[in-house]
């Protein structure tokens, strides 16, 4: 028992900065992420149909079908995008947004931090693989998703700048 005790106590000491990260919205991460040096992300990213991707739903009347939301907002169910939630708090989180694919950035986005990768990873930064698009891009789950092949569609959305 002491030792279920101890092993509870210890996974919450490492668990908890991850799960105390709350997300921000990508206007904070536009801050350091939309010079030259940095590839421009921001507007990189800002005109692709992810950033776009809650007026599809609008459009489709769709906008309050859980089923729906969970693709196409930023964070949904995991503290960013809440269902019924005031536009004035859920229009950070509508579209697919830095904080989808890399962690919400209330705990890396310190400028310290971020400049040393090992300690933003720790604090929830995620740097996301083929395996975090095909939690959307699932033909199953939505079968109008064009096939899925990982290197062609990172071309489309890279903004890698090193
Ligand atoms: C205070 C400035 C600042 C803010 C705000 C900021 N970043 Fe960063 N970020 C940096 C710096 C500096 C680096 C280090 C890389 C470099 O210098 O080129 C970095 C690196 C990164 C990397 C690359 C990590 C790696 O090593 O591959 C990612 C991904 C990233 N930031 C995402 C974000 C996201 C998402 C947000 C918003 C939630 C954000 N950043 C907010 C300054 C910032
Ligand atoms: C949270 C769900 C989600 C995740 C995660 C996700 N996508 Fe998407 N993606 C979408 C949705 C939804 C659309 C369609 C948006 C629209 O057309 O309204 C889309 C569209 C795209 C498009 C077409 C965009 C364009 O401008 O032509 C590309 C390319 C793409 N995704 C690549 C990726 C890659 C690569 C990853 C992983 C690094 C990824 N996606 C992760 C939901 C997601
Ligand atoms: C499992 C994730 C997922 C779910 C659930 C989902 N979508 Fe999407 N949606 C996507 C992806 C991925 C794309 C991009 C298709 C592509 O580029 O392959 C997309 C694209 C779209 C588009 C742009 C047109 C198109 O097909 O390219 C609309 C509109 C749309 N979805 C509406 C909806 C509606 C309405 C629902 C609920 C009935 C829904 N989506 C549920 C992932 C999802
Ligand atoms: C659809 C998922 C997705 C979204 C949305 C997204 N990124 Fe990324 N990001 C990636 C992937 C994938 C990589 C490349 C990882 C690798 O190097 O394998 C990346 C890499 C980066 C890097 C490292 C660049 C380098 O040269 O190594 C930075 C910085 C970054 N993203 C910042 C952002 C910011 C800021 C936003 C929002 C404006 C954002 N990302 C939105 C998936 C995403």
């Amino acid at each position: 028992m002491k030792r279920i005790i101890m092993t509870i106590v210890l996974l919450s000491l490492v668990l908890l900065p991850v799960y105390s990260a709350k997300y921000v919205g990508a206007k904070k991460c536009k801050l350091c992420h939309n010079s030259t040096r940095h590839g421009k992300a921001y507007d990189t990213l800002f005109n692709t149909k992810h950033s776009k991707a809650f007026a599809g739903l609008v459009e489709d009347w769709k906008a309050n079908d859980p089923y729906c939301v969970v693709c196409h907002t930023t964070g949904f169910n995991e503290g960013g995008y809440k269902m019924g939630a005031p536009d004035t708090y859920n229009s950070k989180f509508e579209g697919v947004k830095c904080e989808e694919c890399h962690g919400p950035g209330s705990e890396y986005m310190k400028k310290d931090i971020m400049k040393n990768r090992k300690k933003a990873i720790a604090k929830g930064l995620k740097i996301p693989s083929e395996k975090h698009c095909v939690k959307c891009h699932d033909k199953k789950k939505y079968p109008w998703a064009k096939k899925f092949v990982y290197k062609e569609r990172l071309k489309k959305i890279d903004h890698r700048y090193r």
